[in-house]
């Protein structure tokens, strides 16, 4: 929307659960004006994160939003007035910029340069989910050639770029994701070996059959009994790079949050798990995006993304992640 109105989702009170009506408010501002060493961002697409829920409802690994203050998310735009030279009228950009149709940004905050003309490719290969992807493969998981990988959640935004590396490097990969169609996506398209459908399939003894020596690496993105099947079936020496767990965030639509029981069999098969935080390597994401984007430009890596449309949609689109209703990088266009 163009005119002198910016629209801005702001935090009313601690969601409990899925975001519900209430928990938010849609209110309408002035577009700011840039003082000296800021700039406006007219913000074109919003990228949506389960962490979201998390600096909605608590503090956690960050401070929670403060109640009143403008929804955070990654989001990628272009600057439409500039009072400072590094970011001139014009640039296409991303960063922490909200859930709003302009934001005011100082020059010293992380914002990157789009590397690529898309904005959609660039919130998911080269964003927040890439980057996890990219870190979480190469530092904690670090698949070694014929290695079998597991990885879950693998028609999503971190999953089908985590596999896909495990496969530039050799790796033979396996995702597990929910129903035919995403399964049939991430091995026609992303390359996967195999993917086990969760919702119709039993993991542990489809696992058994594809890996019977078991699994070197899992990348876990799901926790609960998908991480249990998975666990089952470790080989001795194994590795699970401890990515996600979104099954045990928040309860949704009823279902109990999840937790795990064969964590036992870290002991039993000598092996090890270790969880990362991608804004642990903020400092190398010139390298990861430079990486990650020669990999899509060649074509190694393919993406999907998911792309709902409308502002007044936000708090719906959120949700859709935790429901396994985005099939692939979950964005809003507005
Ligand atoms: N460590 C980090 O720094 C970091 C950074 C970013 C993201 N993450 C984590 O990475 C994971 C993936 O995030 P993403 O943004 O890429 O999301 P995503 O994979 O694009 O979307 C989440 C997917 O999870 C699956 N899912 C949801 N609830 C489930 C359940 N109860 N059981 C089984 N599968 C379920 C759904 O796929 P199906 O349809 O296949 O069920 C859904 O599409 C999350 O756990 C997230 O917290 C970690």
């Amino acid at each position: 929307m163009e005119g002198t109105i910016n629209r801005q989702w702001i935090v009313k009170k601690r969601p409990e659960g899925l975001l519900r009506p209430g928990d938010l408010a849609l209110v309408e501002t002035a577009i700011p004006e840039p003082d000296d060493g800021e700039f406006v961002v007219r913000i074109t697409h919003l990228a949506f994160d389960p962490a979201q829920l998390y600096w909605l409802s608590f503090d956690s690994y960050r401070p929670a939003i403060p109640i009143g203050g403008v929804v955070e998310s990654f989001a990628a735009g272009k600057v439409v007035s500039s009072r400072t030279d590094r970011f001139p009228v014009g640039t296409k950009v991303q960063g922490v910029f909200g859930w709003q149709d302009y934001a005011l940004v100082t020059d010293d905050a992380e914002v990157s340069v789009l590397r690529t003309e898309s904005e959609v490719k660039a919130l998911n290969v080269c964003g927040l989910t890439g980057l996890t992807a990219y870190f979480g493969m190469t530092e904690i998981a670090r698949p070694q050639k014929d290695d079998i990988v597991v990885v879950s959640a693998a028609a999503g935004a971190t999953g089908s770029i985590a596999g896909q590396i495990a496969r530039i490097r050799g790796a033979r990969v396996i995702g597990i994701a929910g129903g035919p169609e995403k399964c049939r996506w991430v091995t026609e398209s992303a390359g996967f070996d195999a993917c086990i459908d969760y919702k119709s399939q039993n993991i542990s003894e489809q696992l058994g059959k594809l890996a019977p020596d078991g699994v070197n690496i899992v990348f876990e993105n799901v926790g609960g009994p998908v991480l249990d099947a998975a666990l089952e079936n470790l080989a001795i020496g194994a590795r699970v790079a401890l990515c996600g767990g979104i099954s045990s965030y928040v309860p949704v639509d009823g279902a109990p949050v999840a937790s795990i029981n064969n964590y036992m069999m870290l002991g039993l098969r000598r092996s090890s798990m270790t969880g990362f935080l991608v804004f642990d390597y903020q400092d190398r994401f010139d390298e990861a995006i430079g990486q990650l984007g020669q990999w899509l430009d060649d074509g190694s890596i393919v993406s999907i993304e998911d792309v709902q449309e409308g502002l007044e949609n936000a708090p719906e689109t959120l949700n859709r992640i935790f429901r396994g209703l985005n099939f692939g990088k979950q964005l809003l266009a507005l």
